[in-house]
C-alpha cells in the first residue's frame, strides 16, 4: 500500500535551503526525491511556451493538456524534459519562477499536478521538498520538516547558486523577486505556504545543511534504525 510507504516532507520559502537538504537527506536514506517547483516551473514554462497568458486559468489550463515533463534524478537536483527538450537550465530562472508562482496559485492548475507529485511515492521512501508537501500533497507524511531562513540570507544564498550555474543576477533585483515570490506563495487562497501543525519547525539563517539534515535524521528515529 502506498500509505505506508514513508515520505519526508520538507516545505519552506524558496532560498531557506529546502533542495539542497531534501537532496542530502534523500542521499543519506537511499529515498527518492520530489522537486515538487521543478513541476510548477515546468508548468509555467509549458504555458509561456504555448503562449498561454499566464495570469489566466482557462488558457494556462489548455496548455497543460500537451504537457508532457520527466523528471530524473540528477547530481545536480533533476532533469527535466518538456516535451522532447532538456530545459533544466531554463528552469532555474527566476524569471522561471516568478511565472511559476503565478500559474501556482490557479486551483485547477494545483489539482491537475497532484497525481505527478504523488506518483513520486515508491519503495524504499521519498523525500518531497515545496511550499505544501506535508499540508496538502502528503498529509499523512512521516515527518513534517517547515525550513524558514531571513529574506537576506535566502537572497544570498540564491545569488551564489545562480552564479554557480552561470546565471548573473543583483541583489535588490533577487531581494525584490523573493519578496514578491513569498507575498503570492503565502497570501495565495488555495495552499499557501504555511508550516502544517505538526511540522517541525527550523531556522537554518545561522545553520549550515550539515546542521539541518543532522536535525531532520535526529527526528527520525524509526527510520534511521533501518537504514
Ligand atoms: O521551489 P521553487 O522555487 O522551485 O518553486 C517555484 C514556485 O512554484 C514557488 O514560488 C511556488 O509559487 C510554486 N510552488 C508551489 N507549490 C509547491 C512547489 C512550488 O506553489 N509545492
Amino acid at each position: 500500500m502506498v500509505e505506508s510507504i514513508p515520505v519526508i516532507t520538507i516545505d519552506g520559502p524558496s532560498g531557506a535551503g529546502k533542495g539542497t537538504v531534501a537532496q542530502n537527506l534523500a542521499d543519506q536514506l537511499g529515498f527518492h526525491l520530489l522537486d515538487s517547483g521543478a513541476v510548477y516551473r515546468a508548468a509555467a514554462l509549458h504555458a509561456l511556451n504555448c503562449q498561454a497568458n499566464i495570469d489566466d486559468e482557462p488558457s494556462v489550463m489548455a496548455a497543460l493538456e500537451s504537457m508532457k515533463a520527466s523528471f530524473q534524478p540528477h547530481p545536480d537536483g533533476v532533469k527535466v524534459d518538456l516535451n522532447g527538450r532538456d530545459v533544466t537550465q531554463q528552469l532555474r530562472l527566476e524569471t522561471t519562477a516568478s511565472a511559476a508562482s503565478k500559474v501556482a496559485v490557479m486551483p485547477a492548475v494545483r489539482a491537475s499536478l497532484l497525481d505527478e507529485q504523488r506518483s513520486f511515492r515508491t519503495s524504499p521512501g521519498l523525500v518531497a521538498d515545496g511550499r505544501d508537501m506535508g499540508t496538502v500533497v502528503f498529509p499523512d507524511a512521516t515527518l513534517k520538516v517547515f525550513l524558514s531562513a531571513s529574506v537576506e540570507v535566502r537572497a544570498l544564498r540564491r545569488a551564489k547558486q545562480l552564479k554557480d550555474k552561470g546565471i548573473e543576477t543583483t541583489m535588490p533585483n533577487l531581494l525584490q523577486e523573493i519578496g514578491a515570490r513569498d507575498e503570492r506563495d503565502s497570501s495565495r487562497e488555495h495552499s499557501p505556504l504555511v508550516a502544517a501543525h505538526d511540522a517541525l519547525i527550523i531556522d537554518s539563517s545561522d545553520l549550515s545543511i550539515r546542521a539541518v539534515v543532522g536535525r531532520i535524521v535526529a527526528a527520525l528515529p524509526m527510520l534511521t534504525a533501518v537504514e
